[in-house]
C-alpha cells in the first residue's frame, strides 16, 4: 500500500483523530517537499519517537520576498511520497496554497527581537511566514512533537521561542545538519547551482570548519573568528557574502565574546543562489 496523501485540513484532522482514537503518539515533520536527506533524518527521528509521523509538503508562499524563488522552487511530490514511505512515514499534507490561505485569511503571527538579525535582516518577511505556516500546521495536526533541522538554526531558535511564548502543547526536537561527503550542507537549493558553483559552494562548509576549528583551540574573539571566515570565503570569485555573524544562540542577537550558547552562522551568494550554514558551540 502506498502511503496517503492528503490535500485538505480535513483529511489530515479525520486521520489524526482516528490514530488519536487508538491511544497513538503522532510526530510531524514540516517540510517544502523536494525531499533529501537532511529532511530523511528529521522523519527517521520522528518515525523512531512516535507512533505515527506526518510529513507536511509546502511551499509556503507567505514566507517568499518578492523577489525570491517561489516559483522556481523545485518540486516532485511523487518521489518525496517514495521517499516517505521508504522511512516509515504514515501520511503526507499537500494542501493546495488555497487551502491553508483561504479567501479573507488576514491572520499573520509575528515575532521580535530573533527575527530581526542574520536571515531576518535580509528577509524581512521570512520568519513571519514560518510563524504563521508552523502555528496552521501544529494546529492542523496537532501533533506531540515535531520536528526541525539545525541547518536553518535561526528557525529552529525561532519556533521554540514561538511554542515556549505561546504556550503550543507540543514539543520541539532539533536535528543536526546533515552534509554531503565532502561537506557542502544538503539543501533543496543546491539543485540551483551549476557544476563550477557546486564546487564554488564548498567555501561556506570550509568556512564553518575553520571557525569551529578556531573556536575548539580556545579563540573567544567573535571579530577574530568572523574575519577568518569572511577572508575564506571572499577567496572564492563565484562567491558574495550576505552575512558571517556570531550571536546569542538562545536571542539571536550579535556577540564579541564567544561562549555557549552561541551561534556562528553564515549567508553566502553562489551566483544567483543563496545558501546559509552554521555551527554551534
Ligand atoms: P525546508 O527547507 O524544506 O526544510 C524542512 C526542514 O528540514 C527544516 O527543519 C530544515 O532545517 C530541515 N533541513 C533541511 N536541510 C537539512 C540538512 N541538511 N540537515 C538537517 N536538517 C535539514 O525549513 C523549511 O522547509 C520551511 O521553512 C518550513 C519549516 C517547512 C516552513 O515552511
Amino acid at each position: 500500500m502506498s502511503i496517503q496523501i492528503a490535500a485538505t485540513v480535513e483529511e489530515v484532522r479525520s486521520k489524526v483523530k482516528e490514530w488519536r482514537k487508538e491511544g497513538l503518539s503522532v510526530g510531524l515533520v514540516p517540510t517544502m517537499g523536494y525531499l533529501h536527506e537532511g529532511h530523511g533524518s528529521l522523519i527517521a527521528k520522528s518515525v523512531e519517537q512516535n507512533d505515527r509521523t506526518v510529513v507536511s509538503v509546502f511551499v509556503n508562499p507567505t514566507q517568499f520576498g518578492p523577489n525570491e524563488d517561489l516559483e522556481a522552487y523545485p518540486r516532485d511530490l511523487e518521489r518525496d511520497a517514495a521517499f516517505c514511505q521508504s522511512l516509515g512515514a504514515d501520511l503526507i499534507f499537500h494542501p493546495e496554497p488555497q487551502e491553508m490561505y483561504r479567501p479573507g485569511f488576514c491572520t499573520h503571527v509575528n515575532m521580535d527581537i530573533l527575527t530581526e538579525t542574520l536571515c531576518g535582516a535580509s528577509r524581512p518577511v521570512h520568519f513571519g511566514g514560518v510563524c504563521t505556516v508552523c502555528s496552521k500546521l501544529f494546529n492542523i495536526v496537532g501533533p506531540d512533537r515535531a520536528y526541525f533541522g539545525q541547518k536553518d538554526a535561526q528557525q529552529l531558535a525561532i519556533i521554540r521561542r514561538m511554542v515556549e511564548d505561546m504556550n503550543m502543547d507540543l514539543e520541539i526536537v532539533g536535528c543536526p545538519i546533515v552534509r554531503e561527503e565532502d561537506g557542502l550542507a544538503k539543501s533543496s537549493r543546491n539543485t540551483y547551482l551549476s557544476e563550477e558553483e557546486r564546487k564554488a559552494a564548498l567555501v561556506l562548509s570550509k568556512s564553518i570548519f575553520l571557525g569551529q576549528k578556531m573556536v575548539e583551540e580556545g579563540e573567544t574573539q567573535a571579530a577574530a573568528v568572523k574575519k577568518a571566515m569572511t577572508d575564506l570565503i571572499k577567496a572564492e570569485p563565484l562567491a558574495r557574502i550576505d552575512y558571517v555573524e556570531a550571536v546569542n544562540g538562545l536571542t539571536m542577537q550579535p556577540i564579541e565574546t564567544i561562549s555557549s550558547p552561541a551561534l556562528i552562522a553564515i549567508a553566502v551568494y553562489i551566483g544567483k543562489t543563496r545558501l546559509i550554514d552554521n555551527f554551534i558551540v
